[in-house]
């Protein structure tokens, strides 16, 4: 006997109560919104043979890419095995990819999410998972392409359909359909002004067309729809402080630095690294960020050794240099260079980007700028082999830019401020270092 839950997936489970509360912690997960791992959790202190509920719980912690979760990841990992008897195919293939998730193969466990999202095209959360592991393997196309292959089988007036358009929208705009990711993304935040990952999408999209003032305003306009109760909102103010640099206001980036990044302690690596990548962005412009650095490379020291995610080693190393600890960054350089000997796909995104990126962050603190390019411009063609989004990965630019500035070379400052222009001509910030760069001597 087998029963269904809200978009007819099967479920082994035969309780519906609580497959209908599991379908609720299910839609809190894709808006993003508080808290669908203590929805599981009490769902399991009531059910603990609830076989999909312990896969869920294991999908949304392996997606955390946090060594934190590691242990709770392992105990729903193995919960969910010793009930694989009596699962069906669906549910193994949740329990195959967390496994694989766990075992470090996390390309195997996405299209271990993947190939469950092509035979129930209405699970969502194999998609959403299949998603974001997308976006941690930095698979722009799939991001778009594997949120396409199931769009038949959804409809406007099927529940859930907005999560699916707002998923579909963030992958458009990755891979540069950015007419069409607003449009769809719009039209899911005005279904449903709680989704953030819609949001999200939008505010993507203007940040890649250097629609700064107007992304500053949506995102505010927008706010009281997804910033209450969501787990996801640091990273969209993350966005609105971009927004602010690249219209020259560093001041108000700062103030959402305080108030809605840092204010929330830090909890989680994602956390921690929007808190780096901002704080680096504003010293770069010389922006004072007083003892903040301080206080987010002491958040980070606790996860010196974790090895796990390379590109939050990368971010860590950020405010190791920024904080200007030398012993916190030569640990932190052997931490990547340990995780490259190894086995699996984070040994391969830090042999291919954690260490040279981190060496060459360490040369630019230090002021050896043409160390920094020389490890940090081979990353330009190949960064997206360790994930996050083109938004994220632009820091390589900036640092790139205000390296060649500060060396005095003229060709390369040149270069990288019209790589930087021609994709946002009006950009006050792009504006301001093609003036400094206009002021370096030319090479006779
Ligand atoms: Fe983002």
């Amino acid at each position: 006997m087998s029963s269904v839950d809200q978009h007819g997936n099967p479920v082994s489970f035969t309780h519906q109560p609580a497959i209908d509360a599991l379908d609720r912690a299910f839609g809190l997960l894709h808006a993003y919104q508080a808290d669908p791992l203590a929805a599981v959790d009490q769902i399991l202190a009531d059910h603990p043979d609830f076989l999909m509920a312990h896969a869920f719980r294991a999908g949304m912690l392996a997606t955390a890419t946090d060594k934190a979760f590691e242990p709770e990841l392992v105990r729903s990992v193995q919960a969910a095995e010793a009930l694989l008897s009596q699962g069906n195919a669906r549910e193994r293939g949740h329990v195959a990819a967390v496994r694989a998730w766990l075992d470090g193969d996390w390309e195997r466990a996405t299209e271990h999410w993947g190939r469950v999202s092509i035979a129930y095209p209405r699970d969502l959360p194999a998609l959403q998972f299949a998603h974001v592991g997308d976006f941690f393997l930095g698979s722009s196309h799939l991001l778009r392409d594997r949120v396409a292959r199931v769009l038949p089988h959804w409809h406007a007036d099927v529940h859930g359909h907005g999560f699916v358009e707002g998923m579909y929208a963030f992958g458009l705009e990755e891979a540069g359909d950015y007419a069409q990711a607003e449009s769809r993304g719009r039209a899911a935040v005005e279904r449903n002004p709680q989704d953030g990952w819609a949001v999200h999408a939008v505010a993507h999209v203007m940040e890649m067309q250097g629609r700064a003032t107007e992304g500053a305003a949506f995102l505010a306009d927008t706010a009281d729809g997804w910033a209450p109760n969501s787990l996801f909102a640091f990273h969209l103010w993350w966005h609105k402080a971009l927004f602010h640099l690249d219209g020259g206001d560093a001041d108000s980036a700062l103030r959402l630095f305080d108030e809605n990044i840092a204010a929330g302690g830090f909890g989680q690596a994602l956390e921690l690294l929007d808190g780096s990548s901002l704080l680096w962005r504003l010293s770069l412009l010389g922006c004072p960020v007083g003892e903040r650095w301080n206080g987010l490379s002491e958040r980070w020291a606790t996860r010196l050794d974790d090895a796990y995610y390379a590109f939050n080693d990368v971010n860590a190393m950020l405010a190791f240099v920024g904080a200007g600890d030398r012993p916190a960054q030569a640990r932190q350089l052997d931490t990547v260079r340990r995780a490259a000997a190894g086995t699996g796909t984070n040994a391969l995104m830090s042999r291919e980007i954690g260490v040279p990126a981190c060496e060459g962050l360490v040369a630019f603190g230090r002021g050896d700028y043409a160390l920094a390019i020389d490890r940090l411009l081979p990353l330009r063609a190949k960064a997206n082999r360790f994930g996050g989004s083109h938004a994220q990965r632009d820091l390589f630019s900036w640092t790139l830019t205000e390296a060649a500035i500060r060396l005095g070379d003229r060709p390369l400052a040149d270069a990288f401020v019209a790589e930087r222009l021609s994709c946002k001509p009006a950009s006050p910030l792009n504006r301001a270092w093609a003036t400094r760069a206009q002021a370096l001597a030319t090479p006779g």
